[in-house]
């Protein structure tokens, strides 16, 4: 590689493999440091900031330096990909992904209309046709693969409104209950609805949307001359993992005539196990469902998921048809362009797709059940001390619990655990009270750390 000038920008094949090879050599190195590194590590974080807020050079530095930096800057963080990680909803990073990456952007390939590569759309078509199968939907639904499940409520709430309400969403209103994630709110608002038009209902004592309040408060906004078009329910919430009574909803939704979405962003692949289908009952009934595979399936963040059942209202509310792509046929493949507000992007397919044929769908199954049930051992040791109380059934792999001194107890508690940097937990706020979460999901989190989160909560109370 040229010393002291930048490198080229079509590098030589020489010059590109040194590059690959030190790019791989420290993520090999980064990969296994993960079971010793602390479970947060802001030191120094201030200068190394300072440092990399600087402009770019006019010529070029040697990669060596760049990647000592990169490598740095990988490790002042919360360590989200560690096995330490069990704060908000964690996911972990496949490598597999990582590879399949690498090959996407070297390829750059155009994904979003499918003439232009059929052959990588089809890999991007058969993730999202496997998307639409494990929710249980029918050949005519179409699935996109978003950069979270934000972006993919949004589209959601952009084909409920556009199916259902037409041009004018100025009456439309839509339901959620108060422990819905706030990215529906925000999906709501960037879609054009008012703030008037989101509805949030009070939660049971399960802290589930209850139906039959659903019901009620639909009679009530249509009787006042409002247009009930969409009620958005939960399998899994952020806050304690409660999953709402999906097939209740779903017959709700049926009555009344509203789109159904559900938010399955955190718990959608628990519907590749046993206990997990059995929890999501009524899913398949859905209008919609977004999934985050950069939470259940471990990948890296950047890969969310949206499936929804009937394809072509999806496509209305996004196509707007542009001359100059006139030459571009439609083929038997999807145009992505067409069922989502993008237009240029990666694709997003390899990385999903590399690791599920990698490894095979069992392995994704075999670990999913594995988290419920260190969740269900950590559940357990928690109700085994008298400090704490469990108010809520851990229902999926989050466990939320209070300390029954009062918040500041609880407070203090999170401070002890994280303290240690060997886990990492977060807390929510739920009646008002102080609440810590343990969130197992990563594909790095295995029983060994899980016990010693446990000995530090006992240590903690
Ligand atoms: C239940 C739920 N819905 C939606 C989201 C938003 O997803 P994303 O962060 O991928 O945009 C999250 C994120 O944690 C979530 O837990």
């Amino acid at each position: 590689m040229a010393k002291g000038r930048g490198l080229p920008l079509e590098p030589s094949s020489d010059e590109l493999h040194d590059l690959g090879g030190a790019a791989l050599d420290l993520v090999v190195d980064f990969v296994g440091r993960r079971p010793t590194a602390p479970a947060v590590d802001l030191d120094g974080a201030h200068d190394l900031v300072d440092t990399l807020l600087a402009p770019p050079p006019e010529e070029g530095r040697p990669f060596a330096d760049l990647l000592s930096l990169i490598g740095d800057a990988a490790d002042v963080a919360v360590d989200t990909a560690g096995p330490g990680y069990m704060a908000y909803i964690p996911g972990g990073g496949l490598p597999g992904a990582a590879i399949a990456e690498l090959v996407t952007l070297a390829v750059n390939r155009y994904p979003t209309v499918a003439a232009l590569a059929p052959g990588l759309t089809a890999v991007e078509a058969s993730v999202a046709r496997w998307l639409c199968d494990i929710v249980g939907f029918p050949p005519e639904a179409q699935g996109i693969l978003t950069s979270g499940g934000s972006m993919a409520t949004f589209s959601a709430i952009v084909a409920a409104r556009h199916a259902r309400l037409g041009d004018d969403a100025s009456d439309g209103v839509l339901y959620v209950s108060d422990q819905i994630h706030h990215s529906v709110a925000k999906a709501a608002r960037l879609a054009g609805l008012p703030e008037r038009a989101v509805r949030v209902l009070p939660a049971d004592g399960d802290l589930r949307l209850d139906a039959g309040g659903l019901a009620d408060a639909i009679e009530a906004d249509r009787a006042a001359g409002r247009r009930p078009f969409l009620v958005v329910a939960s399998a899994g919430t952020t806050n304690t993992g409660a999953v709402d009574p999906l097939a209740d909803i779903a017959g709700v939704a049926r009555i009344h005539d509203v789109w159904l979405h559900v938010d399955a962003a955190y718990g959608g692949f628990f519907l590749l196990t046993d206990r997990g289908r059995a929890r999501f009952a009524g899913i398949e009934r859905a209008d919609s469902v977004t999934l985050d595979p950069h939470k259940g399936m471990f990948l890296p963040y950047g890969t969310g998921a949206l499936v929804v059942r009937d394809g072509d209202a999806l496509r209305a509310a996004h196509r707007v048809g542009a001359i100059y792509l006139q030459d571009l046929a439609p083929g038997a493949l999807p145009d992505f362009a067409d069922y989502s507000p993008e237009l240029s992007r990666e694709l997003r397919g390899l990385r999903v797709w590399l690791p599920l044929h990698l490894h095979g769908v069992g392995a994704f199954r075999h670990a999913l059940d594995e988290k419920l049930d260190l969740a269900r051992a950590v559940h357990e040791a928690v109700a085994g001390l008298p400090e704490l109380e469990l108010p809520w059934e851990t229902e999926l792999s989050v466990v939320a619990f209070r300390h029954r001194d009062g918040d500041d107890a609880g407070r203090r508690l999170l401070e002890r655990v994280n303290a240690s940097r060997r886990v990492f937990l977060s807390s929510t706020t739920v009646d008002d009270r102080f609440v810590v979460r343990v969130c197992i999901l990563s594909h790095r989190t295995h029983r060994d750390r899980v016990d010693e989160a446990i000995e530090l909560i006992r240590s903690a109370v």
